[in-house]
């Protein structure tokens, strides 16, 4: 229970990797507070989380808009506490051919993967710095760092979110906050469910480990990076793929 008495807020915990990550800080012994789009999303992983007998609580918001992002977090301090840990995790695809690429489809996975990354980080850091302890995880990709054919938006997000990492790190390293990001390869999830079965097969045969990831692959490395264990740990981005891009 190396996280006993910690708050901690995931972004995007109703499915895939967000759950596997709060279900799996809740099981060291955060509590959580669970976001996604809408309260009722999140309230299936925070339902998980009871029955094991962790503590959590669902909460709606959109991360790319101000003003959700300040009520929610507002609530989260008043309900729990302010968090100690964020992992800025929600993100989108709208994946297609440059060329093809409507303004809409770059600004839309923009807000969200990286301007709500961003918002989140600026809110929780005050009473962070007042604690003088705070762990921000941000989820980027394996495509934010070698990029990919029909991703430019998303690309662009996730590399942005390396930097924000980079930056976050510098900023806020004197006053006892780490900031590092994981970037996982091909894990099985809702994002990544409709994609061919040819390119999976292909994926499966150039990892050398040999299988897709698992969301609790990428968990139990978020966990880590949250916890003791990583204290000396900042700016860093974790790659989490099988060896997909070796
Ligand atoms: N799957 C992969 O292979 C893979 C690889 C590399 C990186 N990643 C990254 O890992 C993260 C999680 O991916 P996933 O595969 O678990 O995705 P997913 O299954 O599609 O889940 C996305 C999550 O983000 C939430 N979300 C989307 N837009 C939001 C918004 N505007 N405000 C708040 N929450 C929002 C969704 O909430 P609702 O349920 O309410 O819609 C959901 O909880 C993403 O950042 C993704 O880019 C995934």
């Amino acid at each position: 229970m190396i996280l006993n008495g910690k708050i901690a807020a995931v972004t995007g915990a109703s499915r895939g990797i967000g759950q596997a990550i709060a279900l799996d800080l809740a099981r060291a012994g955060a509590q959580v507070a669970c976001i996604a789009t809408k309260e009722a999303n999140a309230q299936t992983t925070v339902e998980m989380i009871l029955a094991m007998g962790g503590m959590a609580k669902a909460y709606g918001c959109d991360v790319s808009q101000t003003e959700s992002v300040e009520a929610t977090f507002a609530a989260i301090a008043s309900d729990l506490g302010a968090p100690a840990i964020l992992v800025n995790n929600a993100g989108i695809t709208r994946d297609t051919l440059m060329l093809r690429m409507k303004d809409d489809d770059w600004d839309q996975v923009m807000a969200t993967n990286l301007r709500g990354a961003f918002l989140c980080t600026r809110v929780v850091t005050k009473a962070m710095m007042k604690a003088r302890e705070g762990r921000i995880i941000n989820i980027t990709s394996i495509v934010g760092l070698h990029g990919a054919a029909g991703q430019a938006n998303y690309a662009a997000s996730k590399a942005g979110l390396v930097g924000l990492t980079l930056a976050t790190a510098k900023e806020l390293g004197a006053r006892g906050i780490t900031c590092n990001a994981v970037a996982p390869g091909f894990i099985e999830t809702d994002m990544t469910h409709d994609l061919p079965q040819e390119m999976k097969e292909q994926v499966q045969k150039s990892a050398p480990l040999g299988r897709l990831g698992s969301p609790e692959d990428i968990a139990q490395v978020v966990t880590f990076l949250a916890g003791p264990g990583a204290g000396y740990m900042t700016g860093q981005v974790l790659t989490v793929d099988g060896g997909l891009t070796l």
